[in-house]
């Protein structure tokens, strides 16, 4: 059971939020109109960051009540364990050193696992990454025929497409020229086919990416394009177009790829955290290598900040607390992750890797049961779209949750009119998922709107009551300066740090992922069953029935 549990801070914290769960949100900014001064922290490097926790469920006392948790909890002796190469992912044996990839310019010293300083292997594959991007960006790189590459195609899953993804579409703004980047994940062929249908072999390059190189998904969608490219340019061709990402690189040669076009990663990089590894190249191809750089640099200051920014004003620390806060003592079981920008628009499901594959358990790390709730389950859609879609749920479905609204100040893409309209939408639905309508108000606002109606209107008495929205739900809003890749690196750093945090908290493994296996492992077993090659036997009836109705 994590240790936590039992401490006194825990009980304070149990007091605090008993005295809180009946009181309206708006209540609480009518008691207190500095509110919002007390409750929003400014994480300020250059540019300003501002995280807006004034519509959380709690007041100026509950953050420092809950930093008693992160000091029984011993949050800083994790870091410390975690920056000197400590096998931390425990299940696994692995260390946990993603900063690292990061721990670049000038303050950047060595980092060790295991005795070793990782530091200029680390270097090394930068440098080859930044050669071979000059080379595709210059045109020095030619396909089998002579060709330019004009077209990338990322062949990956999970960590190794959901990062990169989700960077490229973040950095449209950011984007070079001349060169599309594409990626395929499922291994339904629908993916790779339709991503195909658009391309030519002559100046496509494909990028194998894979921790392990043994992904079903990867592996069959790696044989479909290599058989697309040879049946057009033969296999004298594989060495000019694929290229591959992995800690496994004696299985990146038994694939065929030349191991002079595999850029190396290591096991203690998790492949959730593994976008500022080679994993990154497909970013650093689509904004370039210095835009890779900035990423790298903005991740780094977010580490900074982290491993030394008391937990008050410690963004990663603050999300993490106010998280625990919402699952444990408010009792919320989802949060909506809801960014006002449409290049953030797969931030959701990046950090359903990211949080649900990392904080999704609960075994601690003694082998028992946690003892009380773990992360909510994560989702969202970019603003303002959700608005006509889900929101309906929010304001009056009558589920608590928690919301995360993320904006930023500058568009990436100022076309006249539209910002200040997307900012006056996210800041309206905070306000009023937090302060509702009230039937009183509905009523005033139906009465004076039917005395200024012509013709005949429904009464207002009849109205009102589809017209009360409940509020008190919690939201959580941060407001980024730009999106740029400086300011992309340091999010996600902050989330990571987030999940970190967590995992200290509830004594959880955030680095191993042992609840995706039992799938695989059945699919394994079905497959030669499905493929006729073994008759059907030892599976439930409904499996049965299926694999028949298939068969018919
Ligand atoms: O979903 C399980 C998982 O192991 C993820 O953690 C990982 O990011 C993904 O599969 C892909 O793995 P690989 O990079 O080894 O192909």
């Amino acid at each position: 059971m994590t240790p936590i549990l039992h401490s006194p801070a825990w009980k304070h914290a149990e007091r605090h939020a008993h005295g809180l769960r009946d009181q309206h949100l708006r209540d609480l900014f009518a008691a207190d109109p500095t509110r919002f001064q007390r409750l929003s922290v400014h994480w300020n490097h250059g540019d300003d960051w501002l995280l807006d926790l004034s519509k959380q469920r709690i007041t100026p006392d509950t953050l420092p009540l809950l930093v008693g948790l992160w000091e029984t909890a011993d949050v800083p002796g994790w870091i410390a364990r975690m920056r000197a190469g400590e096998p931390i992912n425990h299940t696994e044996n692995r260390a946990v050193l993603h900063v690292a990839l990061r721990n670049i310019g000038h303050a950047g010293g060595p980092l060790m696992v295991a005795g070793h300083d990782v530091m200029p292997d680390v270097r090394a594959v930068l440098d080859k990454m930044r050669g071979f991007c000059d080379a595709i960006h210059s045109g020095k790189w030619r396909g089998a025929t002579g060709e330019p590459i004009t077209d990338i195609v990322n062949i990956g899953i999970g960590g190794s497409d959901l990062g990169p993804r989700m960077a490229t579409q973040a950095l449209s703004a950011h984007r070079v020229p001349h060169l599309r980047v594409h990626y395929v994940a499922n291994l339904d062929g629908a993916d790779l086919a339709t991503t195909l249908a658009n391309l030519t072999p002559r100046t496509t390059l494909f990028i194998i990416a894979s921790k392990t190189f043994t992904t079903q998904e990867t592996m069959q969608n790696a044989t479909s394009a290599r058989a697309w490219l040879t049946a057009a340019l033969g296999d004298v061709a594989v060495a000019r177009h694929f290229v591959a990402v992995s800690t496994a690189l004696d299985r990146v040669a038994a694939f065929g790829i030349d191991p002079d076009n595999a850029f190396a990663f290591w096991d203690w990089v998790g492949g959730r955290f593994s976008l500022w590894s080679a994993i990154g190249l497909p970013v650093a191809l689509a904004i370039g290598f210095k835009g890779f750089e900035e990423l790298l640099a903005g991740a780094r200051a977010m580490d900074e900040h982290f491993f030394t920014a008391p937990p008050l004003e410690n963004l990663p620390a603050i999300l993490a607390l106010i998280e625990l806060w919402n699952a444990d003592f408010i009792g919320l079981q989802t949060r909506a992750v809801l960014p006002y920008s449409q290049s953030l628009g797969l931030l959701p499901r990046y950090l359903q890797q990211l949080e649900m594959e990392s904080l999704g358990k609960q075994i601690d790390r003694d082998g028992k049961l946690v003892g009380c709730p773990t992360l909510p389950i994560i989702w969202g859609e970019p603003g303002t779209n959700g608005q006509h879609a889900f929101y309906q749920l929010l304001h009056q479905g009558g589920r608590a949750l928690s919301c995360e609204f993320i904006a930023c100040r500058e568009p990436d893409f100022p076309l006249p009119g539209h910002h200040e309209k997307l900012l006056a939408n996210c800041f309206a639905q905070s306000s009023a998922l937090m302060k509702g309508k009230t039937e009183a108000e509905a009523l005033a606002e139906l009465t004076a709107a039917a005395q200024t109606q012509e013709g005949v209107a429904l009464a207002p008495t009849f109205l009102a009551p589809y017209k009360i929205f409940p509020g008190n739900q919690p939201s959580t809003t941060l407001l980024l300066p730009r999106l740029d890749p400086h300011t992309l690196g340091a999010l996600i750093a902050l989330y990571e740090h987030k999940v970190f945090t967590l995992g200290v908290l509830w004594h959880l493994d955030a680095f191993d992922q042992w609840g995706v296996e039992y799938g695989k492992q059945i699919a394994n077993s079905l497959l030669p069953m499905i493929e006729g090659k073994v008759p059907v036997a030892n599976v439930d009836s409904s499996t049965a029935g299926l694999i028949a109705a298939i068969k018919s």
